[in-house]
């Protein structure tokens, strides 16, 4: 895709991109503060990241904010990232100058009631925005959203000889999305973790030593410069 930037200058963008947004433990460590504190920078940068994605011209933006191995982590850390959630879904409307469509990703039926009502009204309020869609991904697994898609195509008893990959595609929580073509995981580890496995097939990725809530629109740009060089042959050649 190429995108307008603000110089005027035509350049080559990611249509979608997704990242992980790891680091904010280790963050907070640096500083001898709470790890509640380092989920606090990362929300805000989140905000920050999405509002500057959605600026330049990103169509499609996803974020990892709770896998499905994180119930892991001691109770108080999960709710203080649910609560940071809800304050998130409480702010929505002073989002909606933004322009930006909001679903939410994952396995939602084991979120507490009111987050599941926060997170409705998010995306109905949303709906009709022109700009970036914005996925956030709780309590989502990669193989948790494939076994969901498999059942789903079990449930609507679709005959096994018209099983092909976009029946899976089409079964995925991204229906309809076009696959991530970036992937950017900042904080020194070089793994998905779980995350969009299926739809990543094609992905280019981007790793980087900075963590979460240190990540900032110049390092943004510097993962975009480097997306916008690479040749992608989809196993083709070019
Ligand atoms: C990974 O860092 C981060 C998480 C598991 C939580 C991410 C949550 C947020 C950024 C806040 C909520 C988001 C929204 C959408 C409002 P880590 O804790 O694993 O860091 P570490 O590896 O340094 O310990």
């Amino acid at each position: 895709m190429f995108a307008k930037k603000e110089t005027g200058a035509t350049r080559i963008l990611p249509t979608h991109v997704a990242v992980i947004m790891d680091g904010n433990g280790r963050w907070a460590k640096k500083r001898h503060l709470p790890r509640t504190a380092g989920h606090a920078a990362g929300s805000k940068n989140f905000k920050d990241i999405t509002r500057y994605a959605n600026k330049i011209g990103i169509k499609y933006f996803t974020v990892y904010a709770f896998s499905t191995e994180n119930w892991k982590r001691p109770a108080e850390e999960v709710k203080n990232i649910m609560n940071i959630l809800r304050d998130y879904l409480k702010d929505v409307d002073n989002f909606k100058d933004e322009n930006i469509s909001m679903q939410f990703i994952g396995d939602l039926t084991k979120l507490d009631d009111d987050i599941r009502e926060l997170i409705a009204n998010a995306e109905e309020k949303s709906k009709n925005a022109t700009g970036m869609h914005l996925n956030i991904a709780l309590n989502y697994g990669g193989r948790d959203e494939i076994v969901h898609a498999v059942k789903k195509i079990a449930e609507e008893k679709i005959p096994i000889e018209e099983i092909d990959e976009q029946t899976i595609t089409d079964h995925l929580y991204t229906k309809g999305q076009p696959d991530p073509d970036f992937i950017i995981r900042p904080s020194g580890e070089y793994r998905l973790s779980n995350f969009l496995i299926w739809q990543s097939a094609y992905a280019e990725y981007w790793f980087s030593d900075i963590l979460w809530p240190d990540f900032k629109p110049k390092h943004f740009e510097k993962a975009l410069s480097s997306f916008a060089g690479r040749n992608r042959r989809f196993g083709g050649i070019k």
